[in-house]
């Protein structure tokens, strides 16, 4: 069943702190596939809180973005809808999954697990509020002894959600052991919307496979991305023609990260840029030779040009290295 009028099967999942617009902007660039961005908080939105509206502003980005929305207090999502819809989300997406303290002690994310009402509430109110077509992401369950995501997906369904992404774990799981796929399939059985699989795939083989696992209509890729950004366009090909991608060569990671660094730049400043930049240095280099010193040095400048620097050299090095190999 086609998700919306979405052209892949492959959502790049929402990530805070990561999938930003310059994050958007990069992985859209190596092809196909969905974007959604970082959750925005209801309260501050629709305080118009400056750092959160540009969180939500999506208008001028050439592709599609999903938005999503968290927050406990169903009023707040009337006019925090209409906000997201203003600034140009293709469709809004609402957080009950997200695990944190801080987070679910707001009846908020995963706690909605546990107060149908509440979130049936909150659904039904942002349906109501905006055109857009309204998504729910949420877990397998609060904890192990409280697994309710087949109920909780009915009551979804029930209040207006065109889809829903399905994370294979519970709120007390956390990011740690293996995402279930039977409880998604579980859900895909049951109810008649769209459902996306979420959790552990970090391929393009399992990405197939937890599409033939669960009969999920799409699926959804977070932490695999992170120091891959192409790995959604990857699976998108992959899904769509059978191609398997070539491993990125050094060459190809070192333009990436330059690029990546030029739109956080462009997006944030070179300060924050700088210190934003440490932590996507570090995903695009794990593996590579020599990396740890590498990172430890990085991690400690403080000057983006000396940082440029850092990169081209390192870079440069590994290449050299493999010239003299072969
Ligand atoms: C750093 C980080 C930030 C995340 N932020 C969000 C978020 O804002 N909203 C959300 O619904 N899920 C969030 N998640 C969960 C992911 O969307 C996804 O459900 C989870 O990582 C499982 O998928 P994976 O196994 O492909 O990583 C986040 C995950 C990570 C690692």
């Amino acid at each position: 069943m086609p998700i919306l009028d979405f052209d892949s099967q492959v959502f790049l999942a929402p990530m805070a702190g990561i999938t930003d617009k310059p994050f958007r902007l990069l992985t859209s660039s190596f092809g196909r596939g969905n974007l959604v961005s970082e959750m925005v908080a209801v309260n501050a939105l629709e305080r118009f809180n400056l750092k959160t509206s540009r969180i939500a502003d999506v208008r001028d980005e050439p592709y599609r973005v999903v938005v999503q929305l968290v927050g406990g207090e169903p009023k707040l999502f009337t006019q925090a809808a209409k906000i997201a819809e203003d600034l140009g989300a293709y469709s809004l997406d609402i957080n009950m999954g997200c695990p944190v303290k801080k987070i679910v002690n707001n009846n908020s994310g995963a706690w909605l697990m546990r107060d149908l009402s509440r979130a049936a509430k909150i659904i039904e109110t942002t349906v109501r509020a905006t055109k857009l077509k309204v998504s729910v992401k949420f877990r397998k369950g609060w904890d192990h002894d409280h697994v309710n995501a087949v109920e909780f997906a009915k009551m979804c369904e029930e209040n207006g959600a065109s889809y829903i992404t399905v994370h294979g774990r519970t709120r007390s799981d956390f990011y740690s052991g293996q995402a279930d796929w039977n409880i998604i399939a579980e859900v895909k059985e049951t109810v008649k919307i769209p459902v996306i699989a979420n959790g552990d795939v970090y391929d393009c083989l399992s990405a197939q496979k937890i599409i033939h696992h669960t009969g999920a209509d799409a699926v959804m890729v977070g932490r695999a991305a992170l120091g891959a950004p192409w790995i959604i366009s990857d699976i998108d090909r992959y899904i769509k023609t059978g191609y398997q991608p070539k491993e990125k060569d050094i060459l190809s990671i070192k333009t990436v990260i330059l690029r990546h660094i030029d739109l956080l730049v462009q997006y944030y400043g070179q300060q924050t840029a700088l210190q934003l930049s440490r932590k996507y240095v570090c995903w695009y280099c794990k593996g590579l030779h020599d990396a740890k010193k590498f990172r430890e040095n990085y991690i400690h400048i403080n000057n983006l040009s000396v940082a440029i620097t850092a990169i081209d050299e390192y870079f440069n090095d590994l290449l050299n290295n493999k010239q003299e190999e072969k």
